[in-house]
């Protein structure tokens, strides 16, 4: 096995041969933007322009792009675009001052969330909405315990980067933190829950947030049941604590029965954050929560974000939810979630390793179930999606052991392109048993 190829989905010099003039371009944007930054694909692509569901590359090559839930409209929507376009000619200004299309547009987002959710707060990124959730948290309990899901991403900030077990054990935790193992059942959640506050009492720590990304998205798309999250919220809440649904993944139709992951749940969140797919591209996030909460936080502290509802953002922002209501897409989101379900377990060949497919929506996860550590499974899902690379369909992969392919195309995705990904899925699949066998042999 080669072991440089181990990693997840990101470029690793050395693995594909590349072009002189890419091999350059890498060297170049490393030079210029550091270590942190990583490029996707064994042989990384330059993409120079986006239409609907697809990208093109500097040579011209499309790609079906079946990753990207920020463009979840398809990329470049017109609607969005000239949205986008006339707002920046008429003014870019912030919220200091005052503007009736960012309070109408408050209102229309509000209306989608329950009655007592009635108070919004912008920012630019999710990252900065689940810092200021948990300031909120902090502020409103006066504790500091926080508990996430085992393998969870939340975001870049210093605090939020500590709540990220994703980033791995290289990246500082927070010192009050737990996590617990993503749910299988409602009573599971709940004892883990449990568990984690009972660690918390031993440590004489007292319950803030319990933070959550709904689809279980970055562990690996974990939907599971509707109202599986309940007993747990309530425990965590009996005890103090508030419910911080993290939404910026699951968010704005993705999971197609409803508009937001919690949604799926019986239990009100205390605040919610959105992001990634709110301006289609341009950034725009948000904190919805409870007039008590947010007048007691605001109360005391000043909040201004300089972009953050910025008249552009806004602009973009109503045209993303006006396109979603218009055009049904929750609705389209189901039909299509059902039929790339169907499409995906078309696509699995019993010759193929053991998988499990977990879909909601138009979020999906084909997970090789783990034989030993994992890490055969890891190597394959890794080259599979190199495989469909080459074939033009973009995808990624997620989960614990990055066994899992991750699959999130546009809202907008038609059938046809559902099969031709699931074409490309399963030649893929079996171009890499072939080199399996091959390089066994
Ligand atoms: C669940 C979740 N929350 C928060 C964030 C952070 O959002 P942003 O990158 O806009 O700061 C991400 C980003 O991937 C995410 O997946």
């Amino acid at each position: 096995m080669n072991t440089l190829d181990l990693t997840p989905n990101r470029f690793v010099a050395g693995i594909e041969p590349l072009p002189k003039e890419l091999h350059d371009k890498i060297e170049r944007r490393e030079r210029l933007l550091g270590a942190s930054y990583r490029l996707m694909y064994h042989t990384p692509i330059e993409a120079v322009r986006g239409q609907g569901c697809t990208l093109i590359d500097n040579a011209g090559r499309t790609y079906l792009d079946f990753y990207n839930n920020v463009t979840s409209l398809g990329h470049c929507h017109p609607e969005v675009v000239s949205a986008i376009q006339r707002q920046v000619e008429t003014l870019a200004t912030n919220t200091r001052y005052l503007s009736e299309t960012a309070l109408d547009f408050a209102e229309k987002l509000l209306g989608e969330f329950h009655a007592d959710l009635d108070r919004i707060m912008f920012t630019c990124t999710g990252s900065e909405a689940n810092d200021l959730a948990m300031r909120i948290a902090f502020k409103h309990t006066g504790a500091t315990g926080v508990i996430v899901s085992e393998h969870s991403y939340h975001g870049t900030t210093h605090l939020i980067s500590s709540c990220s077990p994703n980033l791995g054990a290289a990246v500082q935790r927070y010192s009050h933190l737990e996590t617990v193992p993503v749910p299988q059942t409602a009573l599971g959640f709940e004892q883990s829950v449990a568990q984690a506050l009972a660690r918390f009492e031993s440590r004489k720590i007292k319950p803030a947030a319990l933070l959550i990304d709904t689809a279980f998205t970055s562990d690996g798309v974990f939907p599971g049941m509707p109202g599986m999250l309940d007993a747990g919220i309530d425990l965590f809440r009996s005890q103090g604590g508030l419910y911080i649904a993290d939404e910026v993944q699951p968010g704005f139709a993705r999971t197609g029965d409803t508009m937001w992951g919690f949604a799926r749940h019986f239990s009100v969140p205390d605040l919610v954050t959105l992001g990634k797919p709110m301006g289609n591209g341009y950034p725009i996030a948000a904190l919805v929560s409870r007039r008590e909460l947010l007048d007691a936080f605001g109360s005391s502290a000043r909040y201004f974000n300089t972009f953050g509802g910025n008249n552009v953002a806004i602009a973009a922002a109503d045209a993303v939810l006006r396109v979603i209501r218009e055009h049904e897409l929750l609705a389209r989101c189901s039909t299509a979630g059902t039929k790339l379900r169907s499409a995906i377990e078309a696509a699995v060949s019993p010759d193929w390793p053991q998988t499990e497919l977990r879909q909601q929506g138009l979020m999906a996860a084909l997970e090789f179930i783990p034989t030993q550590d994992g890490l055969n499974e890891r190597l394959f899902a890794n080259r599979v999606v190199n495989a469909m690379r080459h074939r033009g369909v973009l995808i990624s992969t997620t989960g614990k052991l990055d066994n899992c392919l991750k699959i999130r195309p546009p809202l907008i995705i038609s059938d046809t392109e559902i099969e031709k990904f699931a074409d490309a899925l399963n030649i893929s699949v079996r171009d890499c048993l072939n080199d399996r066998s091959q390089n066994d042999g």
